[in-house]
C-alpha cells in the first residue's frame, strides 16, 4: 500500500492538518471551486514551499482565504463598495483584490510584493472547518502542478503532488470545479479580473457600478508586466560579483563579494546564508524593499542559480532590473 495521504475530515484530522499549517507544512483541502494548496499566509517559507511543490516558474500572486469577514478586515481596506460585494457574495466562490494593510503580517510573497491582496471567504464546509481550527489565514492557490488543470477531487490531487503535500483533506468532489470570480474596485468600475460563477450581472447588481472585463494584459499573471506592478525605485544589477563603492548588495550563499563603501555600509541582504533557494524566495520581496527604502541608486544582485524555485527568483530579478519607460515615475508602486 503506498503511502496515503487522503484524509476524512474528523475533528481529530482537522487538528492535524492545523497543527501541519503551523509547523509550516503544506495542507490540501477544498473548497466549492477546486482543492486548494494551502500555507499560513504570515509564513514567507511556508508559502516558498507552495511555489516549490507547484514547480511554478514564476510568483504569482495566491488568494488568502479567511474564516470571516473581520479577519478579511485585519489584513485588508474594505472599501464601501467591497463590502457590500463580501457581504453578498462571501461565503462563496467570490475574490476581492483589496488594499493590504500595512501591518507587515502577511507573507510579502503571497501577494508577489504586491500592495495589494487577494482574500476569499470559501463555502464548503470543510474549507470553514480548516480556517476556524487554524484560526488564521491560508494562502493557497488551486492544487496542481504549474501548467496543468485545477485538481476537483483528493485524488487528483494526490497524483498532482504527491509527497509534496503533507496531508489531504478529503470533502468529496468539488461541486462548481471552476476557481472563483476574481474582482478588484477601482474608483466609478469593479474590474473583472477572472470570470468564475458569479456573473458580472450579478456583480453590477450589487455594487450599482459597471463591471469592466480587464484582459490578460493588465492582470499580474506575469508580476512586473503589469504597470502596477512593485518595482524597485533602484536599479538592479544582476549576476553581480564584485560591489561597487556606492552599490547596496543584495548576496545569496556563502561567498559573498567583499563590501561595501563607506556610502552604503550596512546595506546589505543575504537572501539564504546557506544557499537555499526556498529561504530566498522566502525572503525576496521584503529584502528587496529594505535595500530599496536606503536610498542606494543601485542594488547589486548576486547569481543565484536557474534551477528549481531559482527559476521563479530569476524571472522576478529580471523583471524588476529590466529598463521602465521615461514616463514611468520612479517608484511608482501597486496601486
Ligand atoms: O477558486 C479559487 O480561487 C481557487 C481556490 C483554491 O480558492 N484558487 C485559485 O488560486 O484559483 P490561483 O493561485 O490558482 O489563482 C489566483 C489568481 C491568479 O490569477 C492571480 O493572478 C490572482 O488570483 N491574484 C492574486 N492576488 C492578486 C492581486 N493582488 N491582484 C490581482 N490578481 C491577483
Ligand atoms: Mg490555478
Amino acid at each position: 500500500m503506498p503511502d496515503h495521504r487522503i484524509y476524512p475530515p474528523t475533528s481529530v484530522n482537522y487538528t492535524l492538518a492545523a497543527k501541519y499549517l503551523r509547523q509550516g507544512k503544506l495542507v490540501s483541502f477544498p473548497t466549492e471551486t477546486v482543492y486548494g494548496l494551502g500555507a499560513n499566509a504570515c509564513d514567507d517559507r511556508a508559502v516558498a514551499e507552495i511555489f516549490a511543490a507547484k514547480d511554478r516558474p514564476r510568483f504569482n500572486p495566491l488568494i488568502v482565504h479567511v474564516p470571516s469577514l473581520e479577519m478579511a478586515e485585519k489584513y485588508a481596506y474594505l472599501d464601501f463598495t467591497s463590502r457590500q460585494l463580501a457581504e453578498k457574495f462571501w461565503p462563496g466562490p467570490f475574490t476581492l483584490v483589496l488594499n493590504k494593510k500595512p501591518d507587515g503580517e502577511l507573507s510579502d510573497l503571497v501577494s508577489a510584493g504586491l500592495d495589494t491582496v487577494a482574500i476569499r471567504l470559501p463555502r464548503h464546509s470543510v474549507a470553514q472547518q480548516l480556517l476556524r481550527q487554524f484560526g488564521g489565514p491560508i494562502a493557497a492557490p488551486s492544487a496542481n502542478r504549474s501548467g496543468r488543470v485545477s485538481p476537483t477531487t483528493a485524488k487528483h490531487v494526490e497524483e498532482e503532488l504527491d509527497d509534496r503535500v503533507a496531508m489531504i483533506l478529503d470533502g468529496g468532489p468539488c461541486d462548481e470545479g471552476i476557481e472563483s470570480t476574481i474582482v478588484q474596485v477601482s474608483g466609478q468600475e469593479v474590474r473583472l479580473l477572472r470570470p468564475g460563477s458569479v456573473s458580472p450581472r450579478e456583480i453590477e447588481m450589487v455594487a450599482g457600478l459597471p463591471v469592466k472585463a480587464v484582459t490578460a494584459a493588465d492582470t499580474p499573471t506575469a508580476p512586473g508586466q503589469l504597470k502596477s506592478h512593485y518595482a524597485p525605485r533602484a536599479k538592479l544589477r544582476l549576476n553581480a560579483t564584485h560591489v561597487l563603492p556606492d552599490e547596496a548588495l543584495l548576496a545569496f550563499g556563502r561567498n559573498i563579494p567583499h563590501t561595501a563603501g563607506p556610502d552604503t555600509a550596512g546595506a546589505v541582504r543575504n537572501l539564504s546564508p546557506s544557499g537555499s533557494l526556498k529561504e530566498a524566495a522566502a525572503n525576496l520581496f521584503a529584502m528587496l524593499r529594505e535595500l530599496d527604502s536606503m536610498n542606494v541608486e543601485t542594488i547589486a544582485v548576486s547569481p543565484i542559480p536557474s534551477q528549481g524555485l531559482g527559476l521563479a527568483i530569476n524571472d522576478r530579478l529580471q523583471r524588476a532590473a529590466a529598463p521602465r519607460p521615461e514616463n514611468t515615475p520612479a517608484g511608482d508602486k501597486a496601486s
